[in-house]
């Protein structure tokens, strides 16, 4: 394993569990970097004096399973503190030979934690309070090594600790919220056991980044991909504060976006941040390269190769670029050293034409180390406003498959419109926010309705808001009757060309968060 990072850090090892990125999430938002490795990744250098401290995450195995992943003695031999959590707690119970067996039934949902001995994980918690559970296997004996510190009703070792050793188990989830006392666990083990000291900040962040963009980049130029996306954006003002004059922005309006979304990204990033920014009005390239297109992948092949070939046209013409900048995050990373594989291909055409594999620049992605929520505090701290920092995520592709069938410039606008009075619905009701993504789409269908005394045979249009935590797996979003009622009333009376207004109710999977 190789390390060059200079921050007090807490390593996650993964065995597979879904609230992996949540344990390490956690402990960056109490200002302890965290880095997630596979289990089984070759542990050279543990004596780094950074690793302040080793977290086993959970997992969907059972330690006695045959190929069940264990962790190399080493992991426990190198003296850091060790916090193993479900399948975390069951293998140290493993390794120091306790005995772990089926549960009788799966513990799933809330449990009352009583604590029954002092412990320093537990400094400042009370006697009892609320833990979250989910795990199938449990401990029925102890290694001699380890004594109980908290119980459950259904387990009397809802939490362990070594005898003499900085070594902790928790059969519970520290890391969700419905853990009470969940972060002052975690802070107890970071700051209590580990000793760190709290220097991840995103103030921290953004002074070293500019640093290490200025040494990297030395006299050389930068191009970037705005999107107006919040990544691309904090990339790009991440950037212009440390080379300035030597980056080059390009954001091409496709005419497939928001309403009034190109005027708004050459309002903030040209007028208010003063960035080097070329605006391309390509409206109608992609129209004309759409026409008569309804299937999804060709809209998608066509759209992803005309930025391709603006962007490379644009390089070639403002002059030698020895970089291009990209808005890569931590799960990206993550996701292609994870023990679970590949699992989510359904990534690989969300990136804006997949410029790296094509094009010859070498790759800036300061962004690599953060998760999202991460990348908005940047943002944030960087003066980006909250119209760029909470905008919901928005396809590459753009209003292209949100319009099913063929794409006319009627059609985008007639959707623009409508999607527009959806979104300031949803702000004006505090609704945005507790939604992942919104939006509406157009279907290729007509439905008969009545105006006044006049029939009408006009566009029905599809409202859809999901939550979700990464776009993998998603929740229709209840959004309240008299919200909808006002939202398809001003649509129906505001959009020429709409006279009905449905309201999509499916979850991912089986459906997907996009129509197409
Ligand atoms: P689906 O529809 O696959 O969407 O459930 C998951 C997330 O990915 C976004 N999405 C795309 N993003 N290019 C992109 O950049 C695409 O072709 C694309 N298709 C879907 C979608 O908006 C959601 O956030």
């Amino acid at each position: 394993m190789k390390r060059d990072h200079r921050h007090e850090t807490i390593l996650i090892l993964d065995f597979g569990s879904q609230y992996t990125q949540l344990i390490a999430r956690k402990i960056r938002e109490i200002g302890v970097f965290s880095e997630i490795q596979p289990y089984n990744i070759p542990i050279e250098n543990l004596e780094d004096k950074n690793i302040k401290g080793i977290v086993l995450s959970g997992g969907p195995s059972s330690v006695y399973e045959k190929n069940a992943p264990k962790i190399s003695l080493s992991v426990i031999q190198a003296g850091k503190p060790v916090l193993g959590i479900c399948y975390g707690l069951q293998l140290l119970m493993y390794i120091f030979k306790g005995e772990v067996s089926p549960a009788r039934k799966r513990e799933y949902g809330m449990a009352n934690l009583n604590l029954v001995k002092k412990s320093t994980l537990f400094a400042d918690l009370p006697v009892e309070s609320t833990v979250w559970m989910s795990h199938a296997d449990k401990v029925n004996k102890l290694p001699l090594q380890f004594e109980s510190i908290a119980i459950t009703k259904n387990s009397n070792y809802a939490a362990v600790q070594h005898n003499e050793q900085a070594i902790y188990g928790l059969q519970f989830h520290p890391e969700v919220n419905h853990t009470q006392y969940g972060v002052q666990i975690l802070k107890n083990f970071c700051y209590k056991i580990c000793n760190c000291q709290g220097d991840w900040s995103s103030g921290s962040f953004i002074d070293e980044t500019i640093k290490r963009i200025k040494k990297q980049v030395k006299d050389k130029r930068v191009i970037c991909a705005l999107s107006g996306g919040v990544d691309s954006s904090v990339v790009a003002v991440l950037l212009d504060k440390a080379i300035r004059k030597q980056l080059q922005c390009i954001f091409v309006d496709t005419g497939l976006l928001r309403l009034n979304e190109a005027a708004t990204v050459e309002k903030i990033f040209r007028d208010h941040f003063k960035i080097n920014l070329l605006c391309l009005d390509k409206k109608n390239v992609y129209l004309n390269a759409l026409k008569g297109v309804s299937d999804p992948e060709k809209k998608r092949k066509i759209i992803g190769n005309l930025f391709i070939d603006i962007f490379e046209k644009e390089a070639k013409k403002s002059g030698k670029f020895d970089f291009l900048a990209q808005g890569t995050l931590y799960p990206d990373v993550i996701e292609s050293i994870s023990i679970k594989g590949p699992s989510a291909t359904i990534k690989s055409h969300h990136n804006v034409g997949g410029l790296p594999e094509v094009l010859p620049f070498r790759l800036i992605e300061p962004l690599k180390e953060l998760f999202k929520d991460e990348v908005r505090n940047v943002g944030n701290e960087l003066g980006l406003p909250p119209e760029i920092i909470q905008r919901h995520p928005f396809p590459g592709p753009g209003l292209a498959v949100r319009i099913l069938g063929e794409i006319t410039e009627e059609r985008v606008n007639t959707l623009q419109l409508a999607d527009d009075i959806y979104i300031a619905e949803l702000l004006k009701n505090d609704l945005y926010d507790s939604i992942w993504q919104a939006f509406a789409v157009l279907l290729p269908v007509q439905t008969v309705g009545v105006m006044g005394d006049e029939r009408t045979y006009e566009n029905a249009l599809v409202l859809r808001a999901v939550t979700s935590t990464d776009g993998m797996t998603a929740d229709w979003y209840p959004i309240p009757h008299n919200i909808l009622s006002v939202i398809s009333n001003r649509i129906i009376n505001e959009v020429k060309g709409i006279n009905r207004v449905v309201y999509d109710i499916s979850s991912k999977p089986p459906s997907t968060i996009e129509w197409e």
